[in-house]
């Protein structure tokens, strides 16, 4: 089933110029990216993205993280988008993810660990909204 899924490359992605690398992987795969911006997170925006850690011991650092300095929110689809994204970017401890995937090639810290993509359908949407407006996302075909 072709899926939309929330990709986002965190502060330190852009910080360590890893952009066009990162960018480079989902394409390569054969995904589609539909849209895109890079966006300085307010702690607003941050706090109810990440709703769920609120009563985590990290959720703190977390937020000064994310809201540090620019990331890049994108809305990348395809064939199963989701469980294929995640599988891209690997386990969320970059020292448990898989070598070839992005946390594990790019990371070496949880609380840094580069890329966060949405773990369900549900998310994928309530992420998509947050993030985006319905006039934001391109709809087009890739000409081969
Ligand atoms: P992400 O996939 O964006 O979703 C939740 C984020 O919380 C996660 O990536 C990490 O950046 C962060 N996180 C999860 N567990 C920990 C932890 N134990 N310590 C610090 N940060 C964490």
């Amino acid at each position: 089933m072709i899926q939309k899924s929330f990709v986002m490359m965190k502060p330190d992605a852009v910080q360590r110029r890893l952009m066009g690398k990162i960018l480079s992987r989902f394409e390569e795969k054969g995904l589609q990216i539909v849209a895109v911006k890079l966006m300085q997170i307010n702690e607003d925006l941050a706090k109810t993205h990440y709703g769920e850690h609120a009563d985590k011991p990290f959720f703190g650092s977390l937020i000064e993280y994310i809201t540090s300095s620019p990331s890049l929110a994108m809305v990348i689809e395809g064939e199963e988008a989701i469980s294929t994204i995640r599988k891209l970017v690997g386990a969320t401890n970059p020292l448990e993810a898989d070598l070839g995937t992005i946390r594990g090639d790019f990371a070496m810290d949880t609380g840094r660990n580069i890329i966060h993509a949405s773990d369900s359908p549900d998310s994928a949407e309530r992420e998509i909204n947050l993030f985006f407006n319905e006039d934001e996302i391109c709809d087009y075909e890739i000409v081969d």
